[in-house]
């Protein structure tokens, strides 16, 4: 049966995209999330799209909060239920788009494509990249084989849960590390190099309403020292991620205070701080504290955020 489904929802979360400085000659000093939605999808007119927009959020997504990801993920659910929607479009800073990225791809587990994408260059730039990012994200929200949690930046397109930004100026600021970009946006078709995934056993949020739980990000560095463990743990931290040194080691004075942790019922994970590749754990020899395997750090809270929900549902 053929699909009816033809309209394109565009989720506007303010960032780069929506930003706006005072001269078209400056890239760095303008205000974030601040053109409104509607004002980006016109002038990333689409041909012959049906495309609504709406409005999630209008900030610097360094600020994003649980409040923020609760609300988007709510909103994305709701109009990926409708039988007229195709797909979805979320514009959003790129500061923290790999947090958002991967909660989505965690949580939602549904076929429709939902499509990520924001902009190294204000709205007011000569250099502008966001109205052909937007015009990219909304024809792969379009493509027949899209499905799944992506993000289009610069022509490429990487899966939700393996986008990493890896330069914080370069308009082609994202990566997906080893795994590689699942498909490229030329000209207006999207060129699949990979089958585009769906997480098979999404973490389902039932308590959803439940507070953001206290997750920190500690480093394992030359002199890292134990007291930043145990500070954390005296004043109630809720999960661990280590931040560890390339296959996943841990210097001793960390090591020893975060299996305390975990002794003592905090969840700890460890991902590598390396930017590629994964931690491929010792054969045959258990590890103390759990490996992230492929996320980054940041990916590797966010995990650990969402566990401890769904375990409170
Ligand atoms: C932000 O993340 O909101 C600002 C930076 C950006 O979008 O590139």
């Amino acid at each position: 049966m053929q699909s009816h489904a033809t309209r394109v929802v565009v989720l506007g979360m303010g960032g780069t995209i929506a930003g706006r400085s005072a001269s078209a000659h400056d890239n760095v000093g303008y205000v974030a999330g601040v053109a409104p939605i509607e004002e980006l999808v016109a002038t990333a007119e689409h041909d012959g799209a049906s495309v609504e927009a709406e409005s999630v959020a209008q900030i610097d997504s360094k600020d994003l909060g649980w409040d923020e990801l609760r609300r988007l993920i709510a909103r994305v659910a709701h109009h990926a239920a409708r039988v007229d929607v195709q797909g979805l479009v979320v514009t959003h800073g790129t500061d923290t788009l790999e947090e958002t990225a991967y909660a989505l791809h965690r949580t939602l587990g549904f076929e429709k494509p939902v499509v990520i994408t924001g902009a190294m260059r204000p709205a007011s730039s000569l250099q502008a990249d966001g109205p052909q990012n937007l015009r990219d994200a909304l024809t792969v929200a379009r493509d027949a084989a899209a499905r799944g949690v992506l993000v289009c930046m610069a022509g490429r397109v990487h899966a939700g849960d393996a986008v990493r930004k890896v330069h914080p100026y370069r308009l082609d600021a994202f990566s997906s590390g080893d795994a590689g970009a699942t498909a490229l946006v030329e000209e207006g078709v999207v060129r699949w190099l990979r089958e585009p995934r769906v997480d098979a056993d999404p973490v389902r949020l039932a308590a959803f309403d439940a507070p953001w739980p206290w997750i920190e990000i500690v480093t394992s560095a030359a002199g890292a020292e134990a007291r930043t463990v145990d500070a954390l743990l005296a004043a109630g931290v809720q999960g661990l991620v280590v931040a560890a040194t390339g296959n996943g080691t841990l210097h001793r004075a960390l090591e020893a205070a975060l299996e305390r942790a975990a002794g003592a019922g905090v969840p700890v994970l460890r991902a590598t701080r390396c930017r590629d590749g994964r931690i491929i754990d010792v054969r045959g020899e258990p590890a103390r504290i759990p490996s992230a395997g492929a996320l980054t750090p940041v990916q590797a809270r966010i995990e650990l955020a969402l566990r401890r929900l769904a375990a409170r549902a």
